[in-house]
């Protein structure tokens, strides 16, 4: 078989749903002989390059992973800095993100944040509601087993109660319960700093995501790193347990 050309990202030909794990701003700020804080300050500056680059590439959903139910094993003081910079950015973006018909949606478990996060998460949430151009996820307070275990709770209950049918497939509507429910299943999931894992990231909806790690530390992360990720994922074969349609033999 001869190899693939290379595809270059058009609008057409692009990952329509890519989720990002922000990694590496601790290590970033520690080069530079600085504290944690400052990396994650420079992390939200590559956020906002990523926000706007990725719809230029085609991309309609992008989900990034901004605070793990794990990550409030931190110091007290980072944990009340990524806190912060989630307010600041919401302050500062929401704005041009409503203009932009950007739509905000924040995944992740709700309970265990201050009343003020949660205002404005849930006004972040209302202004862009109507939106329909761009969906930006924000996964904060999220992990995916929490994810799993509060949407199989309600299932539970629901089904229990009779508020489930059993003619429909019970996949799609456990995926309902999920913080995820309202967009498609990542196609691409990109970590960054080059470490190779989940950190409990999406482990429902990763099913069959194609992943790509780049060694970049978030903090440099920008409109051609996210391209050179696309790139990549363009030249996969996803096949989703079948056979490539090149490999299926004519019958007769
Ligand atoms: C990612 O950078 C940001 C969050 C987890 C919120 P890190 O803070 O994990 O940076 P490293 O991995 O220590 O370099
Ligand atoms: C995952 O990164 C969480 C976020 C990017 C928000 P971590 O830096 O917390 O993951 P580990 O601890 O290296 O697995
Ligand atoms: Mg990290």
């Amino acid at each position: 078989m001869s190899p693939k050309p290379a595809k270059e990202v058009t609008a057409m030909t692009t990952a329509g749903h890519v989720a990002i794990i922000m990694d590496g701003n601790g290590r970033w700020a520690k080069r530079r002989g600085m504290p944690r804080t400052f990396g994650h300050q420079a992390g939200v500056n590559a956020l906002k390059r990523t926000v706007e680059a990725a719809p230029q590439l085609g991309i309609q959903w992008l989900t990034v992973f901004g605070f793990s139910t794990e990550n409030w094993r931190r110091p007290a003081s980072e944990v009340s800095e990524l806190m912060g910079l989630l307010k600041a950015y919401v302050k500062t973006d929401l704005a041009r993100l409503e203009r932009e018909g950007v739509r905000v949606r924040i995944i992740g478990r709700r309970e265990g944040l201050a009343p003020d996060i949660l205002a404005i998460i849930e006004d972040a949430e209302a202004r862009t509601a109507a939106n329909d151009r761009f969906n930006l996820q924000v996964a904060f307070n999220y992990g995916g087993r929490a994810d799993i275990t509060d949407a199989a709770t309600r299932f539970a209950e629901d089904l229990a109660a009779g508020r489930i049918s059993r003619d429909e497939d019970p996949e799609i509507v456990f995926a309902r319960y999920l913080s995820t429910a309202a967009g498609p299943s990542p196609d691409l999931i990109i970590r960054t700093s080059g470490e190779q894992r989940l950190s409990n990231f999406l482990l429902w909806e990763a099913a069959y995501a194609e992943f790509v790690f780049q060694d970049v530390l978030w903090p440099d992360y920008g409109p051609d790193a996210l391209k050179a990720a696309v790139q990549e994922y363009l030249g996969r074969e996803r096949r989703y347990g079948g056979v490539d349609a090149d490999d299926v033999l004519a019958p007769g």
